[in-house]
Parts: structure tokens; C-alpha cells; sequence
């Protein structure tokens, strides 16, 4: 029997501790679907609170809320239905379908996202690709729309898809949000909430989900004004960038450099996108990925999606999946909010005042009806409408080099049309606002973190979650649950829940299982009532990560454990160290 790889030890801890495990299993499940449980739940609730404060709270984004069942008219304006669509083959045999991208990329190691259905067949054909279940005859790929599809009511006219992204609701309330937001520019909306895209054979666990979850920003600026203050202030920060320039000579190692660079020498379009992924990689650092464990990498202009001009996924490095995405950084330009101006016939541009009036003086053509009329008569009105659409300036330049113009071979002459000039004043200018979109999965960032927080010491599984990202923060463990033990660490259990911590109260099975089973669910910090502890009132506090105990007055555990969990302290300056305790 081969050893299980880290994803398969991990699924089974996921499962056991309840952070997630496959849906609908008694009925023998269905793939691309994860149920939480109560250690997922609490850390995927960390995950978003970071995001939260990283992106909404530090960046000053406004957020959003919008329904997840959508109108069929919003996918064909946004270009959806036309292009959300993966290619798929077929079993001729057994009728299993499979993506036709990822089984050239599983058996041949083929990056086939770029390639046309054509080449995909042909790949298929030259590798001698058959079905991986019955080893049937595989079809031609063809592409097939991954969106599901509803109605709304049981009105078969009313056809609706369960959206692929949250970012349409964003663009569809962008006129309400810039007038809540006060009018200005730049301006950042996002959105945290569930999408649903109906994969074709998903076999990836958490990593590729039919029911995921989103949270994405648009950040919609002034194309003409894309200078940020904000960029000024990561310009030297280096990114590990796999640029589609090196990928297009088959070069896929990382460059480091600095963002001012990529962006000078091209590698990133725009000063906003290169500010937000040095935002993504300060984000996934801070939820315990190793930098040297993520890149950008560019996607090459048919792997990009249909709105996009230019995308970088910010990936990881995953045991068994290789590099996986968590974030896609897309500059989207004008594209869907183009669209829906188009698609619903509302104005979505926005009006920016200049400074002071502009004047300006242009040339206008007034056709002189009396004489045309005698001259063309019942053609008069046709001819002098063409008139009117004519540039002055070629008009004026055309009657001076040979004195007339030509309008359906009729000569229009100097007496015909009078050229006048005229001032006008603008006092600002109407544009459709540009947008970056950095929208990272929060189900695989949960996996991220639990992949690189996995370990095993002397044979158990501890999960080293970064302290202030773990689901529970402490466990209150009475050595005994007699003798009055149990009591006093109930109190301390109620002072920590009254203190906004998320804590578990354990009192079952050997004090050495116990900080096992806290290890394994990422608890950073165990809390052990003694029998010291009716004397003088001082506990026991242990580290996860390094098993190292020290004693603390019970009282004063609240903001020691808060001075630990902010990492304002380390676990050695938390109390009196106990002497030979590295014990589990
Ligand atoms: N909104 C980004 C995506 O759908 O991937």
C-alpha cells in the first residue's frame, strides 16, 4: 500500500476534527461539494476577518451584498453566457465527461489551458489519451457553459443562472455605491458571499468546488489619473513574478523583483494592480504561507478570462496539487460596466468637474438653404443634412484647394454652407471608470492554511495555525475533574468567554490527551487548573508549537493570552517558565 501524501492525512484530520469533509455522505456523495464543521466554520471566519481588516477596513472599500441567483440578462450583457465555459470530453463508451484542459495537463503534463478545441484534440489523438475510468474511445472536446442554470418562479421565460462570481452585483450597483461613496475617485467596492460553477468532473476536494466562496473587490479608477500615492509606498517591495513574457519562451521560474520595475519594464499594466499584489502577498503571509511558497504568474492572453486585459493568479505551493491559485489580480478595464450601460441602457459614467472651465472653440457648419434650394431643389433637405455631418476643418480646406465639395456628385460651393466658429465652455469631463479585481477563494485559502500549518510530532498531527487565525484561541483543562478543580476552571473558562474569546472547556481523558486533541484542532495555547492552583491561584499555560509550559496568576490570563494571540508578547514573557517542561 503506497503512504497517504499530505493531502490525504490532512482530509482525514479535516474530517475527524471537524473542519470538513465531503457532502451528502450517506448518500454516497457528490463531488465539488465540502461541508464545514465547527473548526472550519471558525477558521474560515478568521480567514474573512482578516480580508476584512486587510482589504475593507485598511483599504476603505465599501461592501456589498447582492443575490447569488441572477437574471439571465446580466450573464449576457457581462458576457457570461457567451464565454463561461470550460472544454469537455467524453467517454464514447461509459458517457463520463471529463475537462479536456486538465486531463492533457494530469497525463501528459500539457498546459493545455491555452490551446483552441483543435489543439486539444490533437493532443488527445497524438498521446493516445483514453477514458481514465473505462479506457473507452474519448469525443472531440466541445465547450460547454459551466453556469447553473434556474428560473425565477416556475416561469420557463424567466431564466436565471446562479452567478459564477460576486463581481457582476459590484458593477451593477457601482452608480449607487459612487453616490453613497460621495462621488469620488478611486473607488473600492467588495463583496464576500458564496458562487456556484457547475464543474464538469471536480476532483480536487476543497480546491475546486461547485458551491464556493468568494471575496473580491473592484477598484474602479480614472484611467486618465492611475497615479497612487499608495503605490509610492510599496514601489521597492519584491514579488516573485512568472511574467507571460517568460512563459511565452517556456521559462516558468519565478523573477524577483520590485514592483516599480515590473511596472516600468511592463510586467504589470497598471500602478493599482502591482499596489494590491503586494497587498495579496502581505495577506497570505500573514495567514502563515512562506513567501517563498507563492508567485504571480501572468496568464497568457488566451488563458485569460473574456473581460480581462491582464491577469496574474497569485498561487501556492501545494503538496500534491503543485501550484494552485488563490487570488486572481485581473485588470478588467472598462469592460463590465461597457457592458451593462449596454446591456440596461443606463449611464454608468461618472462626471469629474476640471479644476476650471476648459473653453474651447470649434468650427460648425450652417448650410444655406435659400440657394440650395434653388439649385436641388427637392434633394435640398438630404443634402443639407450631409452638410451638417461634414468635419468643418475638411470642409474649409476642400473649398480653398479647388472651391467646391462634392454630396451625391452634387458641387457644393463657398455660397452653399457658411463656416462659423464657436466658444463653448466645459466644465468637466463624462468617462467609464477603469477597474482592478484582485478575488481570492476563501476554501482554498482555508486549505493553504491548514496544509502549511500541518505537522506531526511523535506521531500525532499538531496544526501550527498562526496564533491569531485559529479557530479556538485556548482550552481551559482541569487536571482532575474533582476536588474542586472543575469549578475553578469553569470560572476561568466564563472570564475568557466574557472577554470575547473563543475558548473550549475539556475535562475528559488524561491531561496528555487532552493537549493532544488540542494540538490537532490548532489550539496555540492550553490553560491547566492544578491543585497549585487552590493555593495561589496561578495556572498552567502550554505552547502548542513547542509543548514549553509556563505559570501565571489565573486573573491575569485574559490579557496575557490577548497580548499573545495580537503577538505583542512572546509565549516566554507570558509567565514564570516551568522548569523541564517540554512535556506533551
Ligand atoms: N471574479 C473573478 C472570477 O470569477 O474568477
Amino acid at each position: 500500500m503506497s503512504k497517504p501524501d499530505k493531502y490525504e492525512l490532512l482530509a482525514e484530520t479535516a474530517k475527524r476534527r471537524g473542519f470538513f469533509w465531503p457532502s451528502f455522505e450517506i448518500y454516497g456523495g457528490v463531488s465539488g461539494f465540502i461541508d464545514y464543521g465547527p473548526l472550519g466554520i471558525g477558521l474560515r471566519r478568521k480567514i474573512e476577518e482578516k480580508w476584512r481588516d486587510f482589504f475593507i477596513r485598511r483599504e476603505g472599500l465599501l461592501e456589498l451584498d447582492t443575490p447569488i441567483i441572477v437574471p439571465e440578462r446580466v450573464f449576457e450583457a457581462s458576457g457570461h453566457v457567451e464565454h463561461f465555459k470550460d472544454p469537455v470530453v467524453e467517454c464514447v463508451a461509459c458517457k463520463r465527461s471529463y475537462r479536456a484542459d486538465h486531463l492533457l495537463k494530469e497525463k501528459t503534463n500539457i498546459d493545455a489551458e491555452a490551446l483552441s478545441i483543435e489543439e486539444m484534440d490533437r493532443e488527445i489523438r497524438k498521446n493516445l489519451l483514453r477514458c481514465p475510468e473505462c479506457g473507452g474511445e474519448l469525443s472531440k472536446p466541445k465547450q460547454l457553459g459551466t453556469m447553473f442554470k434556474t428560473t425565477i418562479g416556475p416561469y420557463v421565460e424567466s431564466t436565471a443562472y446562479g452567478r459564477p462570481e460576486t463581481a457582476q452585483g459590484i458593477f451593477i450597483d457601482f452608480k449607487r455605491l459612487y453616490e453613497i461613496g460621495r462621488e469620488r475617485l478611486p473607488l473600492g467596492i467588495a463583496q464576500i458571499g458564496r458562487s456556484l460553477r457547475n464543474e464538469v468532473s471536480p476532483r480536487q476536494g476543497p480546491l475546486r468546488l461547485r458551491e464556493l466562496n468568494m471575496m473580491e473587490f473592484e477598484f474602479f479608477f480614472d484611467p486618465e489619473n492611475v497615479h497612487s500615492s499608495k503605490f509610492e509606498t510599496v514601489r521597492a517591495e519584491v514579488l516573485r513574478l512568472v511574467p507571460a513574457e517568460k512563459r511565452l519562451k517556456g521559462d516558468e521560474e519565478p523573477l524577483s523583483v520590485t514592483v516599480g520595475e515590473a511596472l516600468e519594464r511592463g510586467y504589470i499594466l497598471n500602478p493599482w494592480s502591482a499596489y494590491f499584489m503586494v497587498q495579496s502577498k502581505r495577506f497570505v503571509d500573514a495567514i502563515g504561507i512562506p513567501p517563498d511558497r507563492q508567485r504571480f504568474h501572468e496568464k497568457l492572453p488566451r488563458e485569460r478570462a473574456h473581460y480581462s486585459a491582464q491577469t496574474y493568479d497569485h498561487e501556492v505551493l501545494l503538496h500534491r496539487w503543485g501550484w494552485v491559485e488563490l487570488a486572481g489580480h485581473a485588470y478588467r478595464t472598462d469592460f463590465d460596466l461597457k457592458a451593462h450601460m449596454e446591456g440596461s441602457g443606463v449611464d454608468m459614467r461618472v462626471f469629474k468637474p476640471y479644476d476650471r472651465p476648459i473653453r474651447k472653440t470649434a468650427k460648425r457648419l450652417i448650410p444655406h438653404l435659400p440657394v440650395l434650394g434653388k439649385k436641388f431643389g427637392e434633394k435640398t433637405k438630404r443634402i443639407a443634412e450631409k452638410i451638417i455631418r461634414l468635419d468643418p476643418n475638411v470642409v474649409e480646406k476642400t473649398l480653398d484647394a479647388q472651391g467646391y465639395v462634392e454630396i451625391e456628385g452634387c458641387k457644393i460651393g463657398p455660397e452653399d454652407v457658411k463656416i462659423v466658429e464657436e466658444v463653448s465652455e466645459e466644465t468637466g469631463r463624462r468617462f467609464v471608470p477603469h477597474v482592478v479585481e484582485p478575488s481570492f477563494g476563501s476554501d482554498r485559502l482555508l486549505y493553504a492554511v491548514l496544509e502549511y500549518a500541518y505537522s506531526r510530532e511523535n506521531d500525532r498531527v499538531v496544526l501550527r495555525i498562526p496564533r491569531d487565525m485559529a479557530p479556538v484561541q485556548t482550552a481551559v483543562l482541569p487536571l482532575m475533574a474533582k476536588d474542586g478543580l472543575a469549578e475553578k476552571a469553569l470560572l476561568l473558562y466564563e472570564a475568557l468567554l466574557d472577554g470575547g474569546f473563543d475558548v473550549e472547556y475539556d475535562e475528559t481523558g488524561s491531561i496528555g490527551r487532552r493537549y493532544a486533541r488540542s494540538d490537532e484542532a490548532g489550539i496555540p495555547v492550553a490553560v491547566t487548573v492544578d491543585y497549585d492552583t487552590l493555593k495561589d491561584d496561578t495556572v498552567t499555560l502550554r505552547n502548542r508549537d513547542t509543548w514549553k509550559q509556563v505559570r501565571a496568576k489565573a486573573t491575569d490570563i485574559p490579557h496575557l493570552l490577548r497580548a499573545y494571540i495580537h503577538g505583542e508578547k512572546e509565549f516566554d514573557q507570558l509567565g514564570e517558565m516551568v522548569p523541564g517542561n517540554s512535556a506533551a
